[in-house]
């Protein structure tokens, strides 16, 4: 491990260390951005533009444990999205985010550090789901963060799975907040008995507990953020639906590993397929799904 983790380090740029709960992190500094992703999960924690405040929330009662998701950053959900339906045992939002991703390279060029790390099929993923497939996963950390989940199906039949970046964004204040690029939309509303409504407003805000899953978006997302004096923009390609989640007082409550107080400062944006637009992958083929996160310093 020591000579991989020799080959794997860029002097000045990209270190390995033992993070928090002793997991493995990769650590990236470079003129452009500082990042921090862990190699539980391949789970990105931290993205902050060079002289800019972190764009990513993480929660200050995250666990960072090998049997738990980290809470916050980006979650990879893969294979499933939310409970696996059936299996009330199956851990919600699938088992990606609670396995080890092997690190398979890294490099840099004109500043921009890029990390690959790799899931395959084992023992212990086809105890869950029963499919052959390599998962790649290239996050590239510089001006923007962007981050490119492949899913290559290496068995015989068709698999069909969901996924999403589950991107937690920092903001100011959730009540002051609003998002554009999802109206004219349609929207599941997981609030209100997974009914099917119409995004009429431009603009979301939020007033109360929201959990909805756009459906046939790919456009980008903007989150303007008055009080942080910054636009967040969340692009995509290979998502056709898009997940907009605040948990509000009551499920921040509930959530052991998330602060009482910490749901107005954030909210999520993910790129996702998942529901209708989950994906039916031929055997020997890749689907590649990308989200790229800028933020752009406002007046
Ligand atoms: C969101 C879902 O993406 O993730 C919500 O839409 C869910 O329904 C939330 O509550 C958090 O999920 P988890 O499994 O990380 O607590």
């Amino acid at each position: 491990m020591q000579v991989r983790k020799e080959q794997l380090e860029i002097p000045g740029l990209l270190r390995i260390e033992q993070g928090q709960g002793n997991l493995t992190r990769i650590v990236i500094t470079s003129p452009l951005a500082s990042a921090e992703i862990y190699t539980h999960g391949a789970h990105v924690t931290r993205y902050e533009p060079a002289g800019q405040p972190p764009v990513l929330w993480m929660s200050q009662s995250s666990w960072f444990d090998p049997a738990k998701p980290i809470r916050g950053g980006v979650p990879i959900c893969f294979p499933w999205f939310g409970p696996k339906q059936g299996d009330t045992t199956a851990p919600a939002h699938g088992f990606a985010r609670l396995m080890e991703w092997e690190i398979e390279s890294t490099s840099h060029s004109n500043g921009t550090v890029v990390v690959t790390l790799v899931l395959r099929t084992s023992e212990a993923t086809r105890a869950k789901w029963p499919a052959d497939f390599v998962a790649k996963y290239v996050v590239s950390v510089g001006a923007e963060l962007s981050m490119q989940l492949s899913v290559q199906n290496t068995g015989q039949s068709p698999i069909r799975f969901e996924e999403a970046l589950h991107t937690y964004l920092t903001v100011g204040d959730i009540h002051h907040i609003t998002i554009e690029g999802l109206g004219g939309a349609n929207y599941i509303d997981k609030m209100d008995g997974a009914k099917t409504k119409p995004q009429s407003d431009r603009l979301i805000n939020f007033t109360g507990e929201t959990d909805r899953v756009y459906l046939n978006t790919t456009s980008t997302c903007i989150v303007h953020d008055p009080d942080k004096k910054r636009r967040l923009e969340v692009s995509k390609s290979g998502s056709n639906a898009t997940v907009v989640w605040n948990p509000w007082i009551n499920k921040a409550k509930a959530m052991p590993d998330f602060g009482d107080e910490e749901w107005p400062g954030m909210v999520c944006v993910e790129t996702v397929n998942v529901a209708q637009h989950a994906i039916e992958l031929p055997a020997g083929l890749t689907h590649v799904m990308t989200a790229k996160v800028r933020s752009w310093p406002t007046k």
